[in-house]
């Protein structure tokens, strides 16, 4: 059951992500929900988005007008779709996606206060690849960006190429082989960290492609109240290669709220393992040793 608090705009759910799959959020800095809105929302909303559905917010924020909102609703960030209640309770709470967001984001999570349309009208060439301004590189995830597609989003129609594993550090500019494309049905999320190496694809169809991007907001410490996996021991866990496993441990650590106690003695000590051994490696556990530098690239990256 996914409960609202429109007082704080908070959400709270059950978490659905267990811990290999928290593990493998921080190693590729994204997750994919397929087809998991209705398609009449869908439709509703690309109706709203081209000026069809009519307004009717469930209330108008304080400082606001009902001309702010009129202007806001026409802007390229239509936030006030936020206040309609169809899609606060079939996108923004949308089940599925509560379900990750609560995983990695823990209780009581945030809504948007803003969201970005990205409309495109195709053919269209593809965008250099970026990180999103004021992006920042560290084990902390305290939000997360959402994408929602309302419309089929194949090849042809440009969908996001995603750089997996990137949103630990600055890649570097000149960067131009091909990423993971998400072509994804109408009706789904692609939930990612915000620092991730990203452009819109290239696109070859014909008419306009809608997207809407917006991000939800940790608001609580960090406690590994995720799913316990049986089994899952982060002693042999496989948390990514060399020079980029220690990252991805060390955010996962943060996650757990285990950040602090976070060590690694380098070389081939945990976390990093190779399936050839004989041996857990050492290492693990360690209270002493060293935290992975996080502004080795990142000239704005985490210390402590
Ligand atoms: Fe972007």
């Amino acid at each position: 059951m996914t409960k609202y608090n429109g007082k704080n705009r908070t959400i709270d759910c059950e978490p659905t992500l267990n811990d290999s799959q928290v593990l493998e959020f921080c190693k590729n800095g994204y997750l994919i929900l397929e087809n998991v809105v209705p398609n009449e929302i869908n439709k509703k909303t690309i109706d709203y988005l081209n000026g069809k559905t009519p307004s009717n917010p469930e209330y108008i924020p304080d400082g606001l007008s009902e001309k702010d909102l009129d202007s806001i609703r026409h802007s390229n960030e239509p936030s006030t779709l936020i206040l309609e209640k169809w899609f606060r309770e079939n996108v923004i709470m949308n089940p599925i996606l509560c379900g990750a967001l609560r995983s990695l984001l823990g209780a009581n999570f945030g809504i948007p206060v803003l969201i970005s349309a990205h409309s495109v009208e195709c053919p269209a060439a593809a965008q250099p690849w970026h990180h999103d301004a004021d992006s920042v590189f560290g084990p902390e995830l305290n939000y997360l960006e959402n994408f929602y597609y309302p419309q089929d989003t194949p090849i042809e129609m440009g969908p996001t190429e995603i750089l997996p594993g990137s949103h630990i550090s600055h890649t570097t500019l000149d960067y131009k082989d091909s990423g993971t494309l998400a072509a994804v049905p109408a009706g789904s999320f692609v939930i990612h960290h915000q620092s991730i190496f990203h452009r819109r694809g290239k696109s070859t169809g014909k008419g306009k492609r809608h997207m809407l991007k917006y991000n939800y907001w940790r608001t609580s410490e960090p406690v590994s109240d995720w799913l316990e996996e049986p089994g899952f021991n982060p002693e042999t866990a496989d948390f990514g290669g060399h020079n980029v496993g220690r990252y991805y441990a060390h955010m996962f650590y943060w996650l757990s709220g285990k950040g602090d106690q976070y060590r690694i003695i380098g070389g081939q000590a945990w976390p990093w393992s190779i399936k050839n051994q004989i041996g857990p490696s050492y290492g693990f556990g360690s209270s002493k040793g060293y935290k992975p530098d996080w502004r080795k690239n990142n000239p704005d990256g985490y210390t402590d």
